[in-house]
């Protein structure tokens, strides 16, 4: 409850501060079907507009009547029986249809000081006598829209002596402004507005009240002679509009002589050249307009040479800046006190770095710097190595992708930024000013949302205040979601760059590690072999050339375990009994010695490995590694040493490569149940063994 009158109370106090015009608006005039047809701001301001009113109503008491857009077509006494007050000192009643108003209906208003006949069908002749009987206090008369077909001194004759300082005459069919004696009966004129006519010539009595003159919109084909023998006509002008004419050539003999101009426009014109010094003898000069030239092809060295420039506007002007269009380095010469510059909408694109530098050199003062639409691609250096004063930068609607980290740092004082229309696609702390920003526009970018956007995100919802557009024109390019809704799991981008190096490179260590374990597995056969033939090799080397009377075994017999009986009876039994030394790991190997290590032995210890082929042998790794061993070392031993026996077919998919290598040249000895065959494969066998005869130094017992 309190915070409600609380609330109350603090609004009842914003009403009454406000400005009149922002009181409350109550209808107060209603038609017979209780419409309302006027509304009343309760300090004598009532609007009627827009009712198709063709009298005036009985109105509340008045001071300021707007009757705009309604049906009125004749002003006089008679209609003002509604009006109690006559005293009003604003009335409004442009864009009727009056035709015709008595100099008695004007003569009433004693204290206007605002008339508004905007757009209504009234003529020369019908203005000259309206206007005749007017108050003397009036201040501000507004004729513009209507059907006045020429412009002479008599036509505002009436108001002599009057004390007007505004003067509306815009959008009236004048070809000419003859107004050699105008300002003898304008004595107080100080703004006078004759845009959008037909105006192409200009003929005027001196003025020295007239401050702000708008020539705008007319058919001037060159600048109206402002100067003469005798002086400025206008000297204490300060504002002047001569844009959207035909000017194409600025002849500024006619403008030099106004000391006081600050401001000029010579915006969309057809001047195609800005020479050397145009406006430096324009010695008050602070703000120059000279936008959307569409002729416009060369801007001169020192062209806006002057130390009171403080504001030029070129935007829209679509020129190349290149030397051949521009003169990079001294187009701003002797622009040293400029502030604003706004290049909106003209060639960037070709500048490099050092033209850059040269170009802002000569304007190191600018706080505001407007080079949107210039086809850019990157940021110029120039701008903070030259530009340290810069408040605002507006680059919007270019092509630039990326902001360099620590861009803003030594634009100590910029507080509005619009990048805009650009190729951002993502944005950290490194890349915006550390400076409080009133002002910041990032929006239509294409965004990449990723875990790099993070600090983007967070720093945009904390500066809400501060940035246009947010959220609805901040948009990943990818998934088309605005950044504001973007569910990044925080957590997971929580991992710093480092950490996440770090794990990076645990994971590929780890990746290779399994990698190679998994080859190591894969091949421990190999490896194992690999590792033997180094240590056979030491082995060797120690021992020196193997001799027959080292030897502890005739024949080392590889076999499948699931050959073992087999080979045992039909093979192993057989050579003992033919005196041979047989050595089969099965039987012989002694418990507790490491497998490994004992086939080496006996293996390199044995004058003939023999190695029973089987289907279960090819399958079986332990065999394998024995095989390849045994392949090697007959290799090594340039002599064979192997004996191949095979004792059942191999099928097609065991026929692997070392196989095929072991049988390819029928140097083997098929063992099979045949028992004629059988004796003599065993016959062979013993020949083979025995050829190198038997000379063992541990006969076995
Ligand atoms: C005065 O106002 C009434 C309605 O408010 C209207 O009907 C009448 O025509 C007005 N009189 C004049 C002279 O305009
Ligand atoms: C001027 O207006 C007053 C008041 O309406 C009137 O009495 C007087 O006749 C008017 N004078 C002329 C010349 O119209
Ligand atoms: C304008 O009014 C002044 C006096 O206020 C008078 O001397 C002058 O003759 C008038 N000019 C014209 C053209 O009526
Ligand atoms: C000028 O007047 C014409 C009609 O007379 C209207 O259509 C046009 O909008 C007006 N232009 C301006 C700038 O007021
Ligand atoms: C300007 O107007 C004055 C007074 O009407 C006249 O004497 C003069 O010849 C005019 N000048 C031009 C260039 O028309
Ligand atoms: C420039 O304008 C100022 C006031 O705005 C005035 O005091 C000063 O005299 C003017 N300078 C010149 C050279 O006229
Ligand atoms: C100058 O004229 C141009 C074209 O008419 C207009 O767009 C611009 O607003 C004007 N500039 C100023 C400062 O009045
Ligand atoms: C710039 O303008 C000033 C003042 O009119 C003048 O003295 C100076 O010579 C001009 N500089 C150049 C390079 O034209
Ligand atoms: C720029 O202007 C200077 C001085 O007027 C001149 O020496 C130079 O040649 C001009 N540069 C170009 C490229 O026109
Ligand atoms: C920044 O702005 C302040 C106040 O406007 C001014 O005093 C100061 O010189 C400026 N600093 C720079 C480097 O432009
Ligand atoms: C910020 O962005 C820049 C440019 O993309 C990058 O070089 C830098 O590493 C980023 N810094 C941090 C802390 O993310």
């Amino acid at each position: 409850m309190k915070s409600i009158l609380l609330a109350c109370f603090i609004q009842l106090i914003v009403i009454c501060h406000g400005s009149k015009e922002y009181r409350l608006r109550q209808p107060c005039v209603f038609d017979s079907s209780r419409k309302p047809l006027c509304w009343c701001s309760g300090n004598g301001y009532t609007d009627c507009s827009g009712h198709g009113l063709n009298y005036i109503p009985v109105l509340p008491k008045t001071t300021r009547l707007k009757l705009r857009n309604n049906n009125l077509e004749i002003l006089n006494v008679e209609m003002l029986k509604n009006i109690s007050n006559k005293q009003l000192t604003y009335l409004d009643v442009s864009k009727n249809r009056i035709k015709k108003i008595g100099s008695d209906f004007i003569g009433v208003f004693k204290r206007l000081q605002t008339l508004n006949l905007n757009v209504n069908p009234l003529t020369n002749e019908e203005l000259k006598t309206s206007i005749k009987n007017i108050s003397t206090s009036l201040q501000k008369l507004f004729i513009s829209g209507l059907t006045l077909s020429h412009f002479d001194d008599d036509l505002l004759k009436p108001l002599n002596g009057s004390k007007i300082t505004v003067l509306g005459l815009t959008n009236n069919s004048f070809h000419g402004f003859n107004g050699g004696h105008i300002f003898n009966y304008l004595k107080y004129l100080t703004t006078l507005y004759l845009s959008y006519n037909h105006i192409n010539s200009f003929n005027a009595s001196r003025s020295y009240s007239l401050k702000q003159l708008s020539l705008s919109r007319n058919d001037l084909t060159e600048v109206p002679p402002f100067c003469s023998t005798s002086g400025a006509l206008f000297p204490n002008l300060k504002t002047l509009y001569i844009d959207q004419n035909c000017i194409s050539v600025l002849n500024m003999n006619n403008l030099n002589c106004l000391d006081n101009l600050i401001l000029l426009n010579i915006s969309a014109t057809r001047i195609e050249t800005l020479k050397s010094n145009t406006f430096s003898k324009l010695r008050n000069l602070t703000a120059l307009s000279v936008q959307h030239m569409e002729g416009l092809n060369y801007i001169e060295s020192y062209a806006f040479n002057s130390s009171s420039l403080r504001r030029i506007n070129i935007r829209d002007n679509e020129l190349q800046f290149s030397e051949s269009n521009v003169n990079i380095s001294l187009a701003f010469g002797g622009c040293a006190n400029l502030k604003v510059l706004d290049i909106t909408n003209n060639f960037l694109g070709k500048l490099r770095e050092a033209d850059w530098e040269l170009l802002l050199s000569k304007i190191s003062k600018l706080t505001y710097l407007d080079i949107s639409l210039g086809h850019l691609l990157y940021l110029p250096k120039a701008i903070p190595n030259v530009l340290h004063n810069l408040k605002e930068l507006r680059v919007s609607d270019n092509g630039i992708d990326f902001i360099p980290p620590g861009y803003f740092n030594t634009l100590y004082n910029i507080t509005d930024i619009y990048f805009n229309g650009n190729k951002l696609t993502t944005l950290n702390h490194t890349q915006l000013p550390t400076t409080k920003l009133h002002h910041l526009n990032l929006a239509y970018n294409p965004f990449v949302c990723d875990c790099n956007i993070l600090w983007l995100i967070n720093y945009l919802k904390l500066h809400k205040r501060i940035v246009s557009y947010y959220p609805s024109h901040y948009i990943c390019a990818d998934s088309k979601l605005r950044l504001e809704d973007l569910n990044i799991e925080k957590r997971s981008c929580l991992i710093g760059e480092q950490t996440s190096t770090i794990i990076k490179c645990s994971c590929f260590s780890v990746t290779l590690i399994l990698l190679i374990i998994s080859g190591v597995y894969r091949y421990r056969w190999r490896l194992r072999y690999v590792m033997h033939i180094l240590n056979y090799k030491r082995r060797k080397y120690i021992n020196g050339n193997m001799k027959s009377s080292n030897f502890s075994h005739d024949v080392y017999i590889s076999c499948a375990e699931s050959d073992f009986n087999f080979v045992y009876s039909n093979i192993v039994e057989k050579l003992e009994e033919n005196n041979f030394n047989v050595y089969i790991s099965e039987r012989d190997s002694v418990g507790g010695s490491l497998k490994i290590t004992s086939t080496l032995e006996n293996m390199d210890g044995s004058r003939f490995v023999m190695l029973c082929l089987s289907n279960s042998y090819v399958q079986d790794h332990w065999c394998e590694y024995e095989t390849y061993m045994a392949m090697e070392r007959s290799i090594y031993e340039g002599h064979d040493v192997l004996i191949v026996v095979v004792i059942e077919d191999i099928s097609i998919v065991n026929m692997n490569k070392t196989v095929h290598k072991l049988v390819k040249n029928n140097n083997f000895i098929l063992w099979e149940t045949n028992k004629e065959v059988h004796r003599l494969s065993l016959r062979r066998l013993v020949r083979l063994i025995g050829g190198e005869n038997t000379n063992i130094c541990n006969p076995s017992t």
